[in-house]
């Protein structure tokens, strides 16, 4: 295949002369259909409070989480994810608020679903948010527990089906957890709840800002590297893929998202599956702060985004949500 012209009969810039052309040959574009917002939510009432470690992001009390998703719904956002900020209280060693079927994220589920059906919830699976060690899993004889953790899991991921959670998405990193939450949610009848297996998900520093927000930030002494994946690898993110595709993930996520480029684009290359990606909050707030003192140009997070869609990813879990949607309502739809 010779593609290679010269100059001067070969002139690229000629294929980028005026916007109508750009926009013609264009080789990926975005949509409001690519977007998923996390929400922040907390206990109390009448409470939006901002988190100070992700400028222009706030934690939303039940009864105000219709402000937020009145956007979501207005710009056709498809999916929410709710994470929740739990009071320390409520926290211990097994995470055991995490199986209260009162419990912060439960109520936040079936508020969503009643006022606002049409927009999907997603939920992790995972016990960082209740534990009062901060780690995703319970921990025996000083080690992260993997099979302890997944029967733990496996109910929590049952109570949040129950809610009318209508995807799963584990982000836990345990070994096996995708087979047993599966096995458990067809022998309660729900096999239209879809699971979005967190497959890649790096031991990471940039969710700093995250652990923040869901206030386990404080609480984590270590790091969680025995579970999550060493950021030095790739080829082991394709086994951690064959086995959850095994097991019956629907959907397998990348998590951060841009400095992970590589690997969606290897995933998607190699694996038939939807591939999500997680624009995490370290990266977040690294193009939000900039673009706050003015050293970055607004179109910086539709650059930023517009990589992971080039790279393959077909949905894309960012706090720029609602501001990209705002945008690309009028310019890029
Ligand atoms: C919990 C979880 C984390 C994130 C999403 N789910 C943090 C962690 O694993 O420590 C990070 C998201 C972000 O940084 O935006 N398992």
């Amino acid at each position: 295949m010779n593609i290679v012209g010269s100059y001067p009969k070969t002139r690229l810039r000629r294929l980028r002369k005026s916007k109508w052309i750009r926009n013609l040959i264009s080789e990926t574009s975005i949509s409001t259909n690519d977007l998923i917002l996390p929400i922040f939510i907390r206990e109390g009432k009448n409470k939006i409070e901002s988190i100070k470690s992700m400028p222009g992001i706030k934690r939303y009390s039940l009864d105000k989480l219709s402000s937020i998703l009145n956007q979501v719904r207005k710009y056709k956002i498809p999916m929410v994810a709710l994470f929740p900020y739990t009071p320390n209280l409520k926290k211990d060693k097994h995470g055991t608020e995490a199986l209260n079927p009162n419990n912060l994220v439960c109520r936040g589920i079936k508020l969503v679903k009643k006022k606002f059906p049409e927009i999907g919830v997603m939920c992790d699976v995972a016990l960082d948010p209740y534990t009062s060690h901060g780690h995703d899993g319970v921990i025996i004889n000083k080690k992260i527990d993997n099979d302890q953790t997944i029967k733990i899991l496996v109910k929590q991921a049952l109570l949040q089906a129950r809610m009318g959670c209508d995807i799963i998405a584990p982000s836990d990193m345990m070994d096996g957890r995708i087979g047993k939450i599966r096995q458990e949610l067809d022998r309660n009848n729900f096999k239209d709840v879809s699971i979005l297996s967190y497959a890649i998900k790096y031991a990471s520093n940039f969710y700093g800002p995250f652990r923040d927000a869901v206030g386990s930030k404080s609480k984590l002494k270590n790091d969680k590297k025995t579970y999550q994946m060493d950021f030095r690898n790739s080829s082991e993110a394709f086994r951690e893929v064959a086995l959850d595709i095994k097991e019956g993930a629907d959907m397998v996520m990348v998590k951060p998202g841009m400095i992970y480029l590589d690997i969606i684009k290897q995933i998607k290359n190699n694996f038939k599956v939807p591939v999500l990606a997680y624009q995490v909050s370290g990266e977040y707030f690294l193009i939000k702060n900039a673009i706050q003192k003015k050293i970055l140009k607004d179109d910086s997070v539709i650059e930023s985004l517009i990589a992971f869609k080039r790279a393959g990813a077909c949905a894309i879990v960012t706090y720029f949500a609602i501001d990209i949607a705002k945008k690309i309502k009028n310019i890029y739809l």
